[in-house]
Protein backbone atom coordinates (compact mmCIF):
# COMPACT_ATOMS: atom_id res chain seq x y z
CA UNK A 1 0.00 0.00 0.00
CA UNK A 2 1.50 3.28 -0.85
CA UNK A 3 2.04 5.83 1.90
CA UNK A 4 -0.59 8.12 0.26
CA UNK A 5 -3.37 5.28 0.18
CA UNK A 6 -2.55 4.37 3.90
CA UNK A 7 -3.32 8.60 4.66
CA UNK A 8 -6.60 8.38 2.84
CA UNK A 9 -7.55 5.25 5.32
CA UNK A 10 -6.59 6.88 8.35
CA UNK A 11 -8.03 10.07 7.63
CA UNK A 12 -11.06 7.77 6.67
CA UNK A 13 -10.80 6.16 10.29
CA UNK A 14 -10.54 9.27 12.28
CA UNK A 15 -13.39 11.07 10.56
CA UNK A 16 -15.31 7.46 11.62
CA UNK A 17 -14.31 8.54 15.25
CA UNK A 18 -15.37 11.63 15.23
CA UNK A 19 -18.75 10.93 13.47
CA UNK A 20 -18.91 8.97 16.38
CA UNK A 21 -17.87 11.81 19.01
CA UNK A 22 -20.10 13.79 17.65
CA UNK A 23 -23.18 11.48 17.61
CA UNK A 24 -22.32 11.02 21.74
CA UNK A 25 -21.81 14.55 22.05
CA UNK A 26 -25.60 14.84 21.55
CA UNK A 27 -27.64 16.40 24.14
CA UNK A 28 -29.03 13.93 26.42
CA UNK A 29 -33.09 14.18 26.63
CA UNK A 30 -34.41 14.61 29.92
CA UNK A 31 -34.98 10.73 30.47
CA UNK A 32 -31.08 9.47 29.90
CA UNK A 33 -29.37 8.86 32.96
CA UNK A 34 -25.45 8.35 33.23
CA UNK A 35 -24.77 4.29 33.66
CA UNK A 36 -22.23 3.26 35.86
CA UNK A 37 -19.91 2.19 32.90
CA UNK A 38 -19.94 5.71 31.67
CA UNK A 39 -17.42 6.52 34.49
CA UNK A 40 -14.25 5.11 33.53
CA UNK A 41 -12.30 5.66 36.82
CA UNK A 42 -14.29 5.29 40.15
CA UNK A 43 -11.69 8.11 41.45
CA UNK A 44 -13.85 10.75 43.36
CA UNK A 45 -13.15 14.00 42.38
CA UNK A 46 -14.04 14.63 45.75
CA UNK A 47 -11.81 12.13 46.91
CA UNK A 48 -8.74 13.63 45.20
CA UNK A 49 -9.36 16.95 46.77
CA UNK A 50 -8.94 15.56 49.74
CA UNK A 51 -5.74 13.96 49.55
CA UNK A 52 -4.31 17.02 47.91
CA UNK A 53 -5.09 18.81 50.37
CA UNK A 54 -2.28 17.52 51.91
CA UNK A 55 -0.78 15.77 49.45
CA UNK A 56 -0.63 18.69 47.03
CA UNK A 57 -1.18 19.10 44.03
CA UNK A 58 -0.44 16.19 41.66
CA UNK A 59 0.88 14.68 44.79
CA UNK A 60 3.39 17.47 45.35
CA UNK A 61 3.40 17.81 48.94
CA UNK A 62 4.27 21.53 50.28
CA UNK A 63 3.17 20.46 54.06
CA UNK A 64 5.68 19.91 56.58
CA UNK A 65 5.76 15.92 57.26
CA UNK A 66 3.04 14.81 54.42
CA UNK A 67 4.89 13.08 52.00
CA UNK A 68 4.94 13.40 48.10
CA UNK A 69 3.22 11.15 46.07
CA UNK A 70 3.93 11.85 42.93
CA UNK A 71 6.10 9.34 40.91
CA UNK A 72 6.22 6.67 43.70
CA UNK A 73 5.40 3.23 42.06
CA UNK A 74 1.84 2.16 41.64
CA UNK A 75 2.42 -1.13 44.08
CA UNK A 76 4.07 0.93 46.90
CA UNK A 77 0.98 3.00 46.87
CA UNK A 78 -1.81 0.53 46.34
CA UNK A 79 -0.01 -1.56 49.51
CA UNK A 80 0.09 1.55 51.52
CA UNK A 81 -3.12 2.35 50.97
CA UNK A 82 -4.99 -0.99 51.68
CA UNK A 83 -2.53 -1.02 55.07
CA UNK A 84 -4.14 2.33 56.32
CA UNK A 85 -7.51 1.46 55.09
CA UNK A 86 -7.14 -1.57 57.33
CA UNK A 87 -5.80 0.30 60.22
CA UNK A 88 -2.32 -1.77 59.78
CA UNK A 89 -0.07 1.27 59.29
CA UNK A 90 -1.82 3.58 61.81
CA UNK A 91 -1.50 7.41 60.20
CA UNK A 92 -3.39 9.60 62.70
CA UNK A 93 -3.77 12.15 60.09
CA UNK A 94 -5.72 9.62 57.55
CA UNK A 95 -7.80 8.54 60.58
CA UNK A 96 -11.41 7.98 58.49
CA UNK A 97 -9.78 9.25 55.33
CA UNK A 98 -9.99 5.61 53.95
CA UNK A 99 -13.19 4.30 55.34
CA UNK A 100 -15.07 2.24 53.12
CA UNK A 101 -12.64 3.20 49.97
CA UNK A 102 -13.23 0.29 47.66
CA UNK A 103 -10.39 -1.61 46.35
CA UNK A 104 -11.14 -0.76 42.63
CA UNK A 105 -10.82 3.42 44.20
CA UNK A 106 -7.81 2.43 45.87
CA UNK A 107 -5.99 0.90 42.43
CA UNK A 108 -7.63 4.52 40.76
CA UNK A 109 -6.20 6.92 43.49
CA UNK A 110 -2.52 4.86 43.41
CA UNK A 111 -2.49 4.60 39.30
CA UNK A 112 -3.53 8.93 39.57
CA UNK A 113 -0.54 9.40 42.00
CA UNK A 114 1.46 7.04 40.75
CA UNK A 115 1.87 9.21 37.17
CA UNK A 116 2.06 12.51 38.35
CA UNK A 117 5.33 14.08 37.39
CA UNK A 118 8.29 14.73 40.11
CA UNK A 119 9.04 18.35 40.28
CA UNK A 120 12.32 20.38 40.24
CA UNK A 121 13.98 19.54 43.75
CA UNK A 122 13.87 23.01 46.17
CA UNK A 123 17.00 25.30 45.60
CA UNK A 124 18.63 24.93 49.51
CA UNK A 125 21.65 22.63 48.32
CA UNK A 126 24.45 22.08 50.32
CA UNK A 127 27.49 19.92 47.95
CA UNK A 128 28.92 18.08 51.24
CA UNK A 129 25.89 16.88 52.52
CA UNK A 130 24.79 15.79 49.51
CA UNK A 131 28.52 13.72 49.20
CA UNK A 132 27.70 12.21 52.64
CA UNK A 133 24.50 10.91 52.20
CA UNK A 134 25.44 9.50 48.19
CA UNK A 135 28.61 7.71 49.74
CA UNK A 136 26.25 6.32 53.13
CA UNK A 137 23.39 5.53 50.52
CA UNK A 138 26.26 3.85 48.33
CA UNK A 139 27.47 1.59 51.75
CA UNK A 140 24.09 0.99 52.94
CA UNK A 141 22.86 -0.69 49.42
CA UNK A 142 19.83 1.28 49.38
CA UNK A 143 19.74 1.08 45.55
CA UNK A 144 19.75 -2.68 45.45
CA UNK A 145 16.00 -2.29 46.71
CA UNK A 146 14.54 1.37 45.71
CA UNK A 147 17.05 1.13 42.49
CA UNK A 148 20.51 2.99 41.73
CA UNK A 149 18.06 5.60 41.10
CA UNK A 150 16.57 5.61 43.84
CA UNK A 151 13.16 5.51 41.63
CA UNK A 152 11.57 2.75 43.39
CA UNK A 153 10.16 -0.42 42.33
CA UNK A 154 7.13 -2.42 43.08
CA UNK A 155 6.79 -2.29 47.22
CA UNK A 156 9.72 -0.26 47.41
CA UNK A 157 9.14 3.47 47.82
CA UNK A 158 10.60 6.28 45.41
CA UNK A 159 13.17 8.10 47.75
CA UNK A 160 14.27 10.55 44.72
CA UNK A 161 12.17 13.97 45.32
CA UNK A 162 10.66 13.04 48.25
CA UNK A 163 10.28 15.86 51.16
CA UNK A 164 13.50 15.59 53.19
CA UNK A 165 11.69 16.40 56.46
CA UNK A 166 9.47 13.19 55.69
CA UNK A 167 12.69 11.20 54.33
CA UNK A 168 14.13 12.39 58.05
CA UNK A 169 11.43 11.39 60.18
CA UNK A 170 10.28 7.80 58.54
CA UNK A 171 14.10 7.05 58.50
CA UNK A 172 14.30 8.14 61.91
CA UNK A 173 11.36 5.60 62.71
CA UNK A 174 12.65 2.75 61.08
CA UNK A 175 16.11 2.71 62.78
CA UNK A 176 14.61 3.75 66.37
CA UNK A 177 11.67 0.15 65.83
CA UNK A 178 8.78 2.27 65.72
CA UNK A 179 7.84 2.44 62.28
CA UNK A 180 4.40 0.23 63.01
CA UNK A 181 2.87 -1.50 60.56
CA UNK A 182 5.33 -1.02 58.30
CA UNK A 183 7.65 -3.78 55.63
CA UNK A 184 10.01 -5.43 57.76
CA UNK A 185 12.87 -5.36 54.88
CA UNK A 186 13.41 -1.91 56.38
CA UNK A 187 14.77 -3.17 59.88
CA UNK A 188 18.14 -3.18 60.24
CA UNK A 189 19.18 -1.56 57.48
CA UNK A 190 19.50 1.62 59.02
CA UNK A 191 21.07 0.54 62.30
CA UNK A 192 24.02 2.77 64.07
CA UNK A 193 23.17 5.43 61.89
CA UNK A 194 23.55 9.19 63.72
CA UNK A 195 20.71 12.13 62.98
CA UNK A 196 23.44 13.62 60.87
CA UNK A 197 23.67 10.66 58.73
CA UNK A 198 20.05 10.28 58.38
CA UNK A 199 19.92 14.56 57.96
CA UNK A 200 22.79 13.87 55.19
CA UNK A 201 20.68 10.86 53.28
CA UNK A 202 17.40 12.63 53.18
CA UNK A 203 19.37 15.78 51.88
CA UNK A 204 20.85 13.62 49.29
CA UNK A 205 17.70 11.71 48.18
CA UNK A 206 15.48 14.85 48.21
CA UNK A 207 17.43 16.86 45.56
CA UNK A 208 17.98 13.93 43.27
CA UNK A 209 15.60 13.48 39.89
C1 LIG B 1 -5.07 15.50 56.90
C2 LIG B 1 -3.94 15.22 56.05
C3 LIG B 1 -3.97 14.01 55.12
C4 LIG B 1 -4.97 13.62 54.25
C5 LIG B 1 -6.35 14.22 54.07
C6 LIG B 1 -4.44 12.48 53.53
N1 LIG B 1 -3.17 12.18 53.94
FE1 LIG B 1 -1.97 10.69 53.26
N2 LIG B 1 -0.58 11.11 54.73
C7 LIG B 1 -0.63 12.19 55.59
C8 LIG B 1 0.55 12.18 56.45
C9 LIG B 1 0.88 13.20 57.53
C10 LIG B 1 1.31 11.04 56.07
C11 LIG B 1 2.65 10.58 56.66
C12 LIG B 1 2.44 9.53 57.69
C13 LIG B 1 3.73 9.12 58.37
O1 LIG B 1 4.36 9.97 59.03
O2 LIG B 1 4.11 7.97 58.24
C14 LIG B 1 0.57 10.41 54.97
C15 LIG B 1 1.00 9.26 54.30
C16 LIG B 1 0.44 8.79 53.13
C17 LIG B 1 1.00 7.74 52.31
C18 LIG B 1 2.30 7.01 52.56
C19 LIG B 1 3.39 7.66 51.74
C20 LIG B 1 4.80 7.22 52.01
O3 LIG B 1 5.68 7.62 51.22
O4 LIG B 1 5.06 6.50 52.98
C21 LIG B 1 0.15 7.58 51.25
C22 LIG B 1 0.33 6.61 50.08
C23 LIG B 1 -0.94 8.51 51.40
N3 LIG B 1 -0.74 9.23 52.56
C24 LIG B 1 -1.99 8.67 50.51
C25 LIG B 1 -3.12 9.47 50.73
C26 LIG B 1 -4.27 9.50 49.87
C27 LIG B 1 -4.41 8.72 48.55
C28 LIG B 1 -5.18 10.37 50.44
C29 LIG B 1 -6.58 10.69 49.96
C30 LIG B 1 -7.51 9.56 49.88
C31 LIG B 1 -4.55 10.89 51.65
N4 LIG B 1 -3.31 10.32 51.79
C32 LIG B 1 -5.12 11.81 52.51
C33 LIG B 1 -1.64 13.14 55.63
C34 LIG B 1 -2.84 13.09 54.93
C1 LIG C 1 16.02 -5.16 51.37
C2 LIG C 1 15.42 -4.04 50.65
C3 LIG C 1 15.68 -2.65 51.15
C4 LIG C 1 16.90 -2.03 51.38
C5 LIG C 1 18.30 -2.62 51.24
C6 LIG C 1 16.60 -0.69 51.76
N1 LIG C 1 15.25 -0.48 51.78
FE1 LIG C 1 14.31 1.24 52.30
N2 LIG C 1 12.49 0.33 52.08
C7 LIG C 1 12.30 -0.98 51.66
C8 LIG C 1 10.89 -1.26 51.66
C9 LIG C 1 10.23 -2.58 51.25
C10 LIG C 1 10.23 -0.09 52.09
C11 LIG C 1 8.72 0.13 52.28
C12 LIG C 1 8.36 0.06 53.73
C13 LIG C 1 6.89 0.24 53.94
O1 LIG C 1 6.31 1.13 53.33
O2 LIG C 1 6.29 -0.50 54.70
C14 LIG C 1 11.28 0.90 52.35
C15 LIG C 1 11.04 2.18 52.80
C16 LIG C 1 12.00 3.16 52.96
C17 LIG C 1 11.74 4.54 53.31
C18 LIG C 1 10.37 5.16 53.55
C19 LIG C 1 9.99 6.00 52.35
C20 LIG C 1 8.55 6.40 52.32
O3 LIG C 1 8.14 7.06 51.36
O4 LIG C 1 7.78 6.07 53.23
C21 LIG C 1 12.94 5.17 53.38
C22 LIG C 1 13.18 6.64 53.70
C23 LIG C 1 13.96 4.18 53.08
N3 LIG C 1 13.37 2.97 52.82
C24 LIG C 1 15.32 4.45 53.05
C25 LIG C 1 16.30 3.48 52.83
C26 LIG C 1 17.72 3.74 52.93
C27 LIG C 1 18.32 5.08 53.29
C28 LIG C 1 18.35 2.57 52.66
C29 LIG C 1 19.85 2.28 52.68
C30 LIG C 1 20.56 2.69 53.87
C31 LIG C 1 17.32 1.58 52.39
N4 LIG C 1 16.09 2.17 52.49
C32 LIG C 1 17.57 0.26 52.07
C33 LIG C 1 13.29 -1.87 51.29
C34 LIG C 1 14.64 -1.66 51.41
Amino acid sequence: MSPRAFGVLVLGASALVAGALSAMAQPAGPAAQPTPTAQPTPTAPARLAQCVACHGAQGHSTMPLSPTLAGQPQVFLENTLILVREGLRPIPAMRGVLDGVSDAEIVALAAHFSAQAIQPPPQTRDASAIQRGQALAARGLCGTCHLPNYAGQQQMPRLAGQREDYLVHSMRQFRDNLAEGRDTQMNGVLRGLSDGDLTDLAHYFAQLR
